[in-house]
């Protein structure tokens, strides 16, 4: 037997699968057993009744998929009233997305969303552009991730989990930031910024011209992020990014994360989330694992190599990039 179960911070995953937000709904009891992963992650929810962003949302690629749905949302008070109680019916913890324009509403919707007794954990969406005024992203910057976090840290005494964006300049920075600030958590990450053109109407291939890409394409680019974060960070990382089979969740476990969250492939094959779990304990079995918890951070350093990365010039630099809304 293998014990699956990973803590992220004071919260007891009973293994490292979840759903990434936007990707999942309870709809999904009809193809899997939703009490079989280790948390739920409900869809980013925002004050307001938001329409989403103009159609098409999403357009396939060769490496997966980008997506500019536009964060719809039917505003706070359903969220708390229909759909939580919904997501309530089934074991796994809750974790609500949450997203604002400003500092102030962020505080307002955790105090809020925090207060319902059935959610267990804030995520914080300061990846997509929300932020006012400017339409910017608040995980862009050191300052405004701080200045959001703190808030939402002093607002709330459930667990914060801050997502970070992969268009950031410098994310080791950002997720320092969040967690100077008081985030029990960083999940790295969300999309990262594309544009697909359609070469036979010669238009964007989404409505909102930007996307954010998401699926295999990105993941070796997202793993060495959270290798770099969670290096810098002693709060745990969850890793999210391209993860399709169970291979890439011990991957994104010997890069650092403690448990992991899949988009893309839910859209792809959404049973597949449950496989997964099945997999993860057979690949901890035949390597003599007990604990797949061991996994994490597991990669073996060649001292060499550290030398030449240390050594290397910084990844960009912080600048101001628009990122469409998922
Ligand atoms: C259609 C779609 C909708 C998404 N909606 C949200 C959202 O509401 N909130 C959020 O934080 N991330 C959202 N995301 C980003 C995913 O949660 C995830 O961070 C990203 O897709 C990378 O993981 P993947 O490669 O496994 O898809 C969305 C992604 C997709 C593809």
């Amino acid at each position: 037997m293998v014990d699956l179960s990973v803590k992220i911070g004071s919260v007891e995953l009973k293994n490292p699968i979840m759903p990434a937000s936007g990707a999942f709904s309870t709809d999904l009891a009809q193809v899997m057993d939703i009490n079989r992963l280790g948390a739920l992650v409900a869809k980013t929810v925002s004050r307001e009744y938001r329409i989403g962003n103009p159609t098409p949302r999403v357009a396939e690629l060769e490496c997966g998929m980008i997506n500019s749905i536009g964060l719809p949302t039917r505003g706070i008070g359903y969220f708390l009233d229909h759909q939580v109680p919904d997501y309530a019916r089934f074991t796994p913890p809750l974790v609500a997305s949450i997203s604002a324009t400003t500092a102030d509403d962020f505080e307002a919707m955790t105090r809020e969303v925090a207060a319902h007794p059935d959610v267990d954990v804030i995520e914080v969406n300061i990846s997509c552009p929300t932020r006012n005024p400017g339409g910017g992203n608040f995980a862009l910057h050191e300052d405004h991730t701080f200045q959001v976090t703190k808030r939402i840290r002093g607002a709330t005494t459930k667990p914060v989990w801050v997502k970070l964006s992969p268009n950031a300049g410098d994310v080791v920075a950002i997720g320092v930031a969040a967690e100077e600030a008081g985030a029990d958590a960083l999940v790295v990450s969300n999309t990262i910024l594309g544009l697909k053109i359609n070469i036979d109407t010669f238009r964007p291939a989404i409505g909102n011209k930007f996307g954010g890409i998401s699926g295999p394409g990105i993941k070796p680019i997202i793993v060495r992020m959270v290798h770099q974060v969670s290096q810098r960070v002693k709060i745990p990382v969850i890793g999210c990014g391209g993860i399709c089979k169970v291979e890439d969740v011990v991957e994104y476990m010997l890069a650092g994360a403690s448990a992991v969250m899949l988009g893309y492939i839910i859209f792809r094959n959404p049973s597949s989330l449950v496989a997964i779990i099945d997999q993860l304990a057979e690949w901890c079995h035949k390597r003599g694992f007990k604990r797949v918890a061991e996994l994490t951070g597991a990669m073996i350093n060649d001292p060499i190599a550290e030398t030449f990365a240390a050594a290397a010039a910084p990844i960009g630099q912080g600048h101001e990039t628009f990122v469409p809304a998922g």
